[in-house]
C-alpha cells in the first residue's frame, strides 16, 4: 500500500520511479507513459477490488490507467483518484482515459457520457477519450455472445462523424485534452482521418504476441497516433464467453516461457515487456500487487535482446481474442466481417 507521510502519497519502497517509467509522445506533443493498469474487472473481479488495485498501483509509481464506462465501477476508481490527488500527487502527472459506450454514440449522448464519466472519476478532465467501438449498437453487459440486438447498425461512416464531432466538441470545451479510437480497422481509420477536424491521438487496440496486428499497427503509427494495447498477456482471465476452442494461450507460448526462464519472471511479464519495446502503450490489468508491481518494472527494466525480439514476432498466430460477436448485424455474418476482412468496410 502507499506510504504516506503526514498526508503525502510517496511511491513504496520496491516501487518504481514513474520518471523512470518510459514515455510516448503525441501529435499534440503531450506525454502517455509507456504501460498503464487497465481497469476492466471481467466477470472475476469486484469494482472495489479494481478500486483497491489504482489506489495500490498509483503507490509503485503507475501514473496512467485506462478506466471505460462500461466496466461499471468508474464511481469506485473516483475515489481511488480523489485520494490519490489528496495525497499530492499532481494532476498533470497522471494519464486518465475513460470511453464512450456503444449506446451512447447519439449526438445529445456523448457529452453528458462524457460528463457522467468525469462526475464518477472525480476529475475535470480526461487525459484521453475514446469511441470505445465502431458499432452504435445496445447489448446488455455480461449477454452471450450469440446474442444480437434487434437494432444492430454496422458501421456507418455518416453517422460516425456525428459522434465524432462531438468528441471534437468535448476538446474544444476543455473536457478532454486527447480523443481517439478503439476497435477500428484500416479502412475505418482512413474515412475518419480524412473527415476529422482533430484526429484520434490514439488507437486502442488488442495486442499481443499471439495478436500482433503489424498491419494496423505499422498504419496507426505512420498515421500519428499512439497505439493503446489491450489483452496485452493475451486475457487470461477475460469472461468464459469471450473465449473459444481455438484460442491460443500467449503465456504457454514455449518461446515467450523460455525467455521468462532466462528472467526469472512470469511469462505475463515477458509480453509486457515485448510490447512497451515494440512501441505499443500495453495497458495490463491485475488486482494483485506482485502482478501489476512485476508489470511496471517491466517497462523500466532491462530490455528484450534483439534476437528475443525477432523470435516474438514469429510467434503472432493472428488469434483475435476479443472477436465482438455481439455486433454483428445481420444472419449469415461471421465475426471476421466485423474487421473488413476484405480491405474495405463491410458493406451494410
Ligand atoms: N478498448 C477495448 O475494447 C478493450 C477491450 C479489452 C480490454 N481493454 C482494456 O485492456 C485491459 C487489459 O486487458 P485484459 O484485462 O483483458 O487482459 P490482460 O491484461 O492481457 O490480462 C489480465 C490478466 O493477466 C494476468 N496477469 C497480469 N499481470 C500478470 C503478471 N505479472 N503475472 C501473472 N499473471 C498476470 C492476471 O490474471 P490472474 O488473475 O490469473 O493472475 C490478469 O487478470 C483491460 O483491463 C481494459 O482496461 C480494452
Amino acid at each position: 500500500m502507499a506510504t504516506r507521510n503526514s498526508g503525502s502519497f510517496a511511491i513504496a519502497p520496491d516501487g518504481v520511479d514513474p520518471n523512470k517509467v518510459p514515455k510516448r509522445v503525441l501529435y499534440t506533443g503531450a506525454e502517455i507513459p509507456a504501460i498503464g493498469l487497465g481497469t476492466f474487472g471481467s466477470d472475476r473481479f469486484s469494482g472495489q477490488q479494481v478500486a483497491e488495485a489504482v489506489l495500490g498501483a498509483a503507490a509503485v509509481g503507475y501514473r496512467h490507467f485506462d478506466c471505460a464506462s462500461v466496466y461499471g465501477n468508474e464511481h469506485l476508481i473516483g475515489q481511488s483518484f480523489r485520494e490519490i490527488l489528496k495525497g499530492g500527487i499532481k494532476r498533470q502527472d497522471l494519464w486518465i482515459t475513460s470511453k464512450l459506450w456503444n449506446d451512447k454514440h447519439g449526438q445529445n449522448d456523448v457529452i453528458p457520457s462524457c460528463e457522467k464519466s468525469l462526475k464518477d472519476l472525480q476529475l475535470d478532465y480526461l487525459d484521453a477519450y475514446l469511441v470505445h467501438w465502431p458499432f452504435p449498437n445496445y447489448h446488455a453487459p455480461g449477454c452471450d455472445v450469440h446474442s444480437r440486438s434487434p437494432d444492430a447498425k454496422p458501421y456507418i461512416h455518416e453517422d460516425f462523424m456525428k459522434t465524432w464531432r462531438r468528441m471534437e466538441e468535448l476538446t474544444e470545451r476543455g473536457l478532454v485534452r486527447h480523443i481517439g479510437t478503439s476497435n477500428m480497422t484500416i479502412p475505418k481509420l482512413k474515412m475518419v482521418l480524412g473527415d476529422a477536424r482533430i484526429k484520434p491521438a490514439v488507437n486502442e487496440m488488442e495486442l499481443h504476441p499471439h495478436f500482433q496486428q503489424p498491419e494496423l499497427f505499422g498504419f496507426v503509427r505512420a498515421s500519428g497516433m499512439v497505439p493503446i494495447g489491450f489483452c496485452p498477456i493475451g486475457s487470461p482471465t477475460r469472461p468464459d464467453r469471450d473465449k473459444t476452442e481455438t484460442d491460443t494461450v500467449d503465456i504457454q507460448d514455449p518461446v515467450i516461457a523460455r525467455i521468462a526462464g532466462r528472467l526469472n519472471v512470469h511469462p505475463a511479464v515477458v509480453c509486457v515487456k515485448w510490447a512497451v519495446q515494440r512501441g505499443q502503450v500495453p495497458i495490463p490489468f491485475s488486482i494483485y500487487r506482485n502482478e501489476y508491481l512485476a508489470n511496471l518494472r517491466a517497462a523500466a527494466s532491462e530490455p528484450l535482446t534483439d534476437a528475443e525480439m525477432k523470435e516474438i514476432a514469429g510467434i503472432d498466430k493472428n488469434c483475435r481474442l476479443i472477436k465482438g460477436q455481439v455486433f454483428l448485424w445481420k444472419d449469415g455474418q461471421g465475426w471476421e466481417d466485423l474487421w473488413d476482412p476484405g480491405g474495405q468496410v463491410t458493406p451494410p
